[in-house]
């Protein structure tokens, strides 16, 4: 019998072939539309750069510490995000953060799914040139002509859907490793190329001005607490997408080094694609707080006017499907590999099965724009930081010390980090949630 035979939870569940396919797996859940879509607009809507230093705090003091619980947990009990508490805490109210954490992937992939298939039909537009040679008036209203037709988007969210499903059918490993490999280094070429050109625009002082100074008078408590959001939301954080992703790892590996190359390459991508945005937006006369439609309403006047912009245009839509793709599959392992674990279904039939359902739920956002907001709100403003504080509080006070220690210590020798991360972990991160939650609430 192999070893993978052996274990208690055969096939079905996989394993990383390495270290290295393991973090650059979390770094494809993290990288999607949260960096590329979501932070620039919620940025435009917060007051640029005060919300881009809070946004760099919460990632230091709150995300880092959250996604190295959320890993170490996932390695310790080989388990999904319910399994995994149920075998830490035996039949205590624990469990419910990992029902949570499914009930917040399931929400948070219907509306996804929609977004990612906005993403798609843009990739398609470029592969048709449409772009090339029309006025930015004409090139920015193909957004609400998309918005205005629930048939397009729920074309394209079938398509969007499809594909996450049948990847994840095919199980954890495989293309998923090899594609991230290629795809997020490409990802980050072009949006670097993009920059060169962002920065010579008419608006690149006034986007840069945007970005670098912050003026703290337009940030608010809910800024504050979107900020916190939008860092769970782009690191997949407090849902327990990483302690599904940490549960698939064997062996010694140093996880402390995994999450920072996780923080960082994800941060990176977003205030990169913050300084392509916002110069754009200047230079085109947009309106920075445009809300959801601001890159597709922007980057394509940029790419009607470039040399070859409609092929660079199908690069960058394509590459950003794949970014959310390798998103989304996360967001629908979470759900999967409760099943699978847990039930003992099989992984086609439970990818299939719950795939359709989510995609079912994912109907209304596609329709009402309205209701993806909402729901994008509840997800990142409520689900989000209450999933990442009972992780924060169970890590750093119901596990008891040796538990952790030891955790931390197979593949990370040295005192210091688990030192700070234990502080971190049992005082900073809990207390900051818990504070910002409280004002957002009105409780002070
Ligand atoms: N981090 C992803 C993004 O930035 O697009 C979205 C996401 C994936 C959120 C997985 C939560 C999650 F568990």
């Amino acid at each position: 019998m192999s070893q993978r035979e052996a274990t208690s939870h055969p096939i079905e569940r996989g394993n990383w072939s390495s270290v290295l396919g393991f973090t650059l797996a979390a770094i494809g859940s993290a990288i999607g539309l949260g960096n590329v879509w979501r932070f620039p607009y919620i940025t435009g809507k917060y007051g640029g750069g005060a919300f881009v230093l809070v946004y760099i705090g919460c990632v230091l003091a709150v995300g880092i510490p959250i996604m190295l619980a959320e890993f170490l947990i996932g390695r310790k009990t080989q388990r999904n995000c319910v399994g995994a508490f149920q075998k830490l805490r035996p039949g205590s109210p624990w469990v419910v953060t990992g029902w949570l954490g499914v009930i917040t992937g399931f929400v948070i992939l219907s509306y996804y799914s929609v977004v990612g298939g906005w993403v798609l039909h843009y990739a398609f537009l470029s592969l048709k040139n449409s772009f090339t040679d029309r006025p930015p008036e004409e090139v920015s209203a193909m957004f609400s002509g998309l918005l205005g037709s629930p048939f397009l988007q729920i074309f394209w969210h079938t398509i969007f859907m499809l594909l996450t499903i049948i990847i994840v059918a095919r199980g954890i490993y495989g293309g998923i490793e090899r594609g991230n490999k290629i795809m997020m280094p490409a990802l980050f070429l072009l949006l670097c190329g993009l920059l060169v050109y962002a920065l010579q625009s008419d608006g690149a002082k006034a986007g840069l001005d945007f970005l670098l100074s912050p003026r703290w008078d337009q940030m608010s408590p809910t800024g504050v607490l979107e900020a916190l959001g939008q860092a769970f939301f782009s690191l997949s954080l407090g849902m327990g997408a990483m302690i599904t992703y940490g549960s698939y790892l064997r062996g010694e590996a140093n996880l402390f080094r995994s999450s920072f190359y996780v923080a960082i390459g994800d941060t990176l991508i977003a205030i990169l694609a913050g300084f392509v945005i916002f110069p754009l937006v200047f230079t085109f006369n947009l309106e920075p707080s445009a809300g959801p439609g601001l890159i597709f309403q922007t980057l394509p006047v940029a790419f009607s006017q470039l040399p070859a912009g409609g092929l660079v245009a199908l690069a960058f839509f394509s590459l950003l499907t794949f970014a959310a793709l390798t998103s989304a599959i996360s967001l629908l392992e979470v759900v999967v590999a409760y099943f699978i674990d847990e039930k003992r279904w099989g992984r086609t039939k439970t990818a299939w099965l719950i795939g359709g359902i989510i995609f079912l739920c994912g109907i209304p956002s596609a329709v009402w724009g309205y209701f993806l907001g909402l729901m994008d709100q509840i997800a990142t403003n409520y689900l989000l930081p209450i999933g990442a504080l009972l992780i924060a509080i169970f890590t750093g006070w119901v596990l008891t010390h040796s538990e952790r220690r030891s955790e931390f210590e197979s593949g990370e020798i040295r005192a210091l980090p688990y030192l700070s991360w234990s502080f971190l972990i049992r005082f900073v991160s809990p207390v900051a949630v818990a504070i910002i939650f409280i004002y957002k609430l009105g409780i002070f």
